[in-house]
């Protein structure tokens, strides 16, 4: 019996839509999972198809920071992800190891209730310390 090599990575895309005005906002508006079929594009132009896979996902609570992208299994997580970066995170982490470091969220950001940007501070920001360059796309928690 044969059996397929599992997958090396995934590529989790958050494409959860929330109606207009949610105070979570949400990562994909249009609901057409844009990028996540340019996750897939690329994966497949690049020959990896069958060993990295680029998942449509629900959401994965980290809303604030949304547009959100977890790839596994290390696990790190990109934040306010945009189209034009696909090919950045493809390119420089998937095949060549190396994290896109200026989308990457702060640990501080991640699964926790006192992230600066979910108590509704109004301030957006990735690892780095840089500043969204997405902000006003989406709506800041005010709780
Ligand atoms: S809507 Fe994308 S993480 Fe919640
Ligand atoms: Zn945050």
């Amino acid at each position: 019996m044969r059996f397929m090599p599992k997958f090396e990575k995934h590529i989790f895309i958050c494409g959860n839509q929330r109606p207009a005005g949610n105070p979570r906002g949400c990562c994909d508006p249009s609901g057409q999972a844009k990028l996540q079929k340019l996750f897939k594009q690329k994966l497949a132009e690049r020959g990896l198809k069958g060993r990295v896979r680029a998942n449509q996902a629900g959401c994965l609570d980290q809303c604030e920071h949304g547009p959100n992208v977890v790839v596994y299994p290390a696990g790190v997580w990109y934040g306010y992800v945009t189209e034009a970066d696909v090919d950045e995170i493809v390119e420089s982490h998937i095949i060549g190891g190396k994290p896109v470091q200026r989308l990457m969220l702060a640990d501080s950001c991640v699964n926790t209730a006192e992230c600066e940007h979910r108590k509704g501070s109004g301030q957006r920001a990735v690892a780095g310390g840089q500043q969204s360059k997405h902000s006003g796309v989406q709506y800041v928690a005010d709780n």
